[in-house]
Parts: structure tokens; sequence; C-alpha cells
């Protein structure tokens, strides 16, 4: 049995799917149960990895999991699993870990990591870029018009698709990739603008990027709940990238043998979410 983590989101669902698929069996943690659907085959029970003293039930009989990385620290989890008899973890990461300016997300999984790291159990890090699935922000405003309106148009992102980092997470659960820290991108290196072509392209639609002003941009992502220190740092991360390609790193064909999936195949397979009626 293999515990997932952040089962309901854009990463964990892609998870349990693909351990489905290899016939493992899964069981699920959610806050809310009730809220959400699972496949039939998966065990599914109540959890809050920021009250470890909800953990004992999901972390019972469990050798290995995968994490989902709260920013609220993952010791209390660490503990409960290391008496229930947890082997190994796969915790999800993030790329700017590796920067050597980490900036305020990057301290906080550095933080994370460390936490892991320190437990004594067998580990295993996965490390994304950007997911394709942040460019959902986008869709109200293509459903709605043909202007995309943000900031850092041109700053450039190696986007990747939740199912390639679940993939690696995967091989790494099921392989016993104990010890590895796996930064992984997707397969192009795109700005921002690019990728609304690439949306307009795929929906058959024409869409134009506008960029706004810095102070709309904080605005807006404070709207969004993004804590100050998170504002600053993704501004700063944003600048950096501007008028420079990203790094395409071979991780993920390293891992799983294939290659990742293009970005105009995800905006292809999440055409209907931004207003396509022939998705
Ligand atoms: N977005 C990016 O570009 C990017 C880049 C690098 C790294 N990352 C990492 O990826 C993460 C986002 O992953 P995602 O997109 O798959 O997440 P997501 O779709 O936002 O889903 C969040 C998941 O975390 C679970 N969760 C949140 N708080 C929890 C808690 N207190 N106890 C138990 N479960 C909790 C939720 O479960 P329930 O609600 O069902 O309980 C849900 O399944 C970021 O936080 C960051 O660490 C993201």
């Amino acid at each position: 049995m293999i515990l997932v983590t952040g089962a309901t989101g854009n990463v964990g669902s892609h998870v349990v799917r693909q351990l489905l698929e290899e016939g493992e069996k899964v069981r699920v943690m959610t806050r809310n149960p009730s809220g959400h659907a699972f496949p039939d085959a998966v065990e599914v029970v109540t959890g809050d990895l920021t009250q470890p003293e909800t953990l004992s039930e999901a972390l019972s009989g469990i050798e290995r999991t995968f994490l989902f990385p709260v920013f609220h620290g993952v010791d209390g989890f660490l503990d409960v699993a290391e008496r229930a008899g947890l082997r190994h973890v796969v915790m999800l990461s993030s790329v700017s870990v590796t920067w050597p300016e980490p900036g305020w997300v990057g301290e906080v999984h550095l933080r994370l990591e460390r936490s892991v790291e320190a437990s004594g159990l067998a580990w295993t890090f996965v490390r994304p870029d950007g997911l394709t699935t942040n460019d959902l922000v986008w869709a109200p405003q293509i459903i709605d018009g043909d202007v995309v309106r943000g900031r850092y148009g041109e700053a450039a992102t190696a986007p990747i698709d939740p199912r390639d980092i679940a993939a690696v997470a995967v091989r790494s659960i099921l392989d016993g990739r104990i010890g590895e820290g796996y930064s992984v991108t997707g397969p192009q290196s795109l700005t921002q603008i690019d990728r609304v072509r690439v949306i307009a392209e795929t929906i058959g639609r024409p869409l134009r990027w506008e960029e706004q002003s810095e102070d709309w941009f904080r605005d807006e992502m404070a709207r969004a709940g993004m804590p100050a220190p998170g504002i600053n740092d993704y501004i700063d991360a944003l600048t950096a990238r501007v008028g420079r390609p990203t790094e395409v790193l071979p991780t993920v064909e390293q891992v799983t043998g294939r290659p990742p999936f293009p970005y105009a195949q995800w905006v292809a397979d999440h055409a209907a979410a931004f207003g396509s009626a022939s998705a």
C-alpha cells in the first residue's frame, strides 16, 4: 500500500492514477473526503498534514509515500511516519532550491527538504519548474475576450505538465530511487507571450498579450492570496527570466523512458477550460 498525500491536487491526482495503472494498492489522504471523487480502487482517509494527531490512520501499514510539501512544515508528519514504519518519502519540492539565490519559495522548500533528510528516512525529491497548470489563471480572461493581461510577458520558463512530475515521482517510488533530487522541466523554454500564442493556435482564436504595471500585478497576486514575500520572490524570479531562455532538462525522459509532454499537448487536453467548445 502506498500513501499519496496531496492526492486531490494537480500532481498528486496523477500520482494516484499512474500508481493504479501500475497495479499498486493506493491510499489517498485528504482533509475533505466528501468533497472529491476518487477512483473506486483507492482507500480514502481523512488527514491534515499540519495536524500530526490526524495522521495515524493514513500512515498505518505504509512503507512508501508521496508527500505534498505543506509550507507549514513536515516534521509532525515525519515523526508519525517513522513510528508507523515508513521507509521511503518521495516529496514534491521546487527547482528553486537549486538556484544560487533560492528566494522565499526556494528557502521554504529547502527547509522542508532538510527536515526530510534529517528524519533518517530514505528520500527522493522531485523539483519542478513552473507547472503548466499555473496558466489556468488566464482562463477567465480568455473565456471573456481576446486579451490576456499580465506582467513580464517576455519571461521564459520551461513549464512542466503535472503528469510528467507525477511520472518521475512514481518511478522514484516504484524503483526505490533513493537519495536523488530530480530537477524536472517541460521540453521547451517558452515565454508567457509564447504560451498565449500556443493557446490561441490550439483553441483556434486570436489572443493578444497586454503588459500591465507592477502595481497591477502585485494587486492581482495579493487578491489570489499570495503572501507578500511570495509576491516579491515571484517578481524577482520573473524579472531574472525576461529575455533569457530557461534551461530544458532531460530528467523526465531519463527517469521515465519517454519525453515530457509538449506545452501544446497540455493546452489541447485542457482546451475546454479555456472555453473551447471543440475540446
Ligand atoms: N505551481 C508551480 O509552478 C510550482 C513550481 C514548483 C513547485 N511547486 C510545488 O507544487 C505545489 C503545488 O502542487 P499541486 O499543484 O499539485 O497542488 P494543488 O493542486 O494546489 O493541490 C494542493 C494539494 O495539497 C493538499 N493539501 C494542502 N494543504 C494540506 C494540508 N494541510 N493537509 C493535507 N493536504 C493538504 C490538498 O489536499 P486536500 O485539499 O484534498 O486536503 C491538495 O491535494 C506547490 O505548493 C509547490 O510546493 C509548484
